[in-house]
């Protein structure tokens, strides 16, 4: 059983939780710049404002900065593909933003900002499978591609020694909870994985 995780674990979390908001934050900006749907563009910018208060408060908590940036990854140009990345990338700092709150419940506030984000860009990806036709195909297939990487990204966001107890529950919890989420939403069919 993996939860509750031990106190030792609490910062290996925190810095992890801090790289999926950095990563989420950095594919909002890149979102801004490419063809956004006018009606995406107030929801993006108050995500990207509260993404930045969630990195102040950890840098504050963790005494640390988040620009320790390795190569970060090309965006996609197509906005229905870059919002299944970015509804990706929140599913996974959703997970990470369970953790934390398990080890400090005082940023349960933080977990229901991430909640909205998630729900905010799964009802993009739904509109955008329901439309069918290319909006769909491209939609899953990129869901695919996504899904793809996401063992070895976990791999990385689990990488640190504290975590080496729990690490294989850990991972099989977040791709199955991702996977599920996928599943639900109509992203991936029964043979995807
Ligand atoms: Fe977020």
């Amino acid at each position: 059983m993996i939860y509750p995780l031990p106190s030792i674990c609490e910062r290996a979390i925190l810095e992890q939780f801090l790289k999926a908001e950095a990563m989420a934050l950095w594919a909002v900006r890149s979102a801004q710049v490419q063809d956004v749907p006018p009606v995406m563009l107030q929801f993006l910018r108050r995500h990207e404002e509260e993404e930045a208060q969630h990195l102040k408060q950890f840098e504050l908590l963790l005494g640390t900065s988040s620009h320790g940036k390795t190569a970060l990854p090309r965006m996609p140009s197509q906005w229905r593909i870059l919002a299944v990345h970015l509804y990706g990338f929140e599913t996974l700092g959703l997970e990470f933003a369970r953790l934390l709150v398990g080890l400090r419940p005082g940023l349960a506030s933080i977990l229901e900002d991430e909640e909205v984000h998630v729900g905010f860009f799964e009802q993009e990806v739904r509109n955008n499978l329901t439309q069918g036709g290319a909006a769909a195909r491209d939609t899953r297939q990129a869901a695919k591609a996504w899904r793809r990487r996401l063992p070895r990204t976990v791999d990385r966001y689990l990488r640190d020694e504290t975590l080496a107890p729990f690490r294989e529950g850990l991972r099989q919890h977040i791709l199955s909870v991702i996977d599920e989420r996928f599943l639900a939403v109509g992203l991936l069919t029964g043979e995807a994985a």
